[in-house]
């Protein structure tokens, strides 16, 4: 894992690659804990204000390291329950928190994404599930991410049938923001990261809680909710300057 500050807006955007290529990025204990590791330290540094997990190599992940299903079969479930981990650290992240899928995502690679504020894929990007071929069932809350976001009778064709699906369709259906050519995508990504970085910190990270928060609510709470936040928003410091900014540039 290789943290990489975007430095020309002074490294508010981090860069995060998953770098086990040689596995094709599948993840094990320790890839699993590097992971949460940087994202723990992204949390942490005032600094950065976006956070983008891309990898190195030709494939995003490969997914869970096929080794632990056998390890945990046979009692050895630590391994495991550090890479079980990653999707509630993912989840926990309080920032806005990026995907960028250079190429093909399976399992884990796929079931990890909707815990993310938006996923961008090159072209050449394709999402498997194989969990059902391998005699398993899905994991990480997938079974009600990703019905929200492309269907539950597009999830069901995507896990029983188990094949390749392309980053156009995906994006189509839902599970993956946006799509671009894979020699763009590093650039597109980081300016739109720059794009939401602008933003004032603490506001992103309120609107988050609000949207992960409205995932089990009705239109009610979600109203309820907002209004408990914006109560101690307006005129807040950043909202203030934010006015201030926009009103003087009116003047001008
Ligand atoms: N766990 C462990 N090793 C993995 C892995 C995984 N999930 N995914 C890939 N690898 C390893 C391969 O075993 C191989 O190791 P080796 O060189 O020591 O033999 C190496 O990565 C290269 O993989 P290979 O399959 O030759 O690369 P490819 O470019 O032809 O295909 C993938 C890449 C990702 C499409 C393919 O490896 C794949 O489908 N992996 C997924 C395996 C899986 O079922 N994962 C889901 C777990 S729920």
């Amino acid at each position: 894992m290789l943290p990489e500050d975007l430095r020309s807006e002074g490294g508010v955007v981090r860069w995060l690659r998953l770098d086990r290529v040689e596995k094709k990025n599948a993840f094990d204990a320790g890839l699993a804990g590097a992971l949460m590791e940087a994202l723990e330290a992204a949390a942490a540094d005032d600094a950065v204000r976006v956070v983008v997990l891309g990898a190195n190599g030709d494939v995003f992940s490969g997914g869970a390291d096929v080794s632990l299903f056998l390890a945990i079969a046979q009692g050895q479930a630590e391994e495991a329950a550090k890479v079980r981990a990653v999707p509630d650290a993912l989840r926990a992240f309080p920032k806005p928190l990026l995907a960028a899928v250079q190429g093909p995502a399976v399992g884990m690679g796929v079931t990890m994404l909707p815990h993310f504020d938006a996923v961008y894929a090159a072209e050449e990007a394709s999402f498997t599930l194989p969990f059902v071929r391998l005699g398993l069932v899905q994991e990480f809350g997938s079974s009600a991410t990703l019905p929200r976001l492309i269907g539950r009778q597009r999830a069901a064709e995507l896990l029983y049938r188990a094949t390749p699906l392309d980053a156009e369709t995906a994006a189509e259906w839902g599970l993956v923001t946006r799509v671009f050519p894979r020699a763009e995508l590093r650039d597109a990504v980081s300016r739109i990261a720059l794009e939401i970085a602008v933003a004032p910190l603490g506001a992103l990270r309120e609107a988050k809680a609000l949207l992960r928060g409205a995932e089990g609510q009705s239109v009610e709470e979600a109203m309820a909710a907002e209004d408990g936040v914006l109560e101690s928003r307006y005129g807040s410091p950043e909202n203030v300057e934010a006015v201030q900014a926009f009103l003087a540039r009116k003047r001008r």
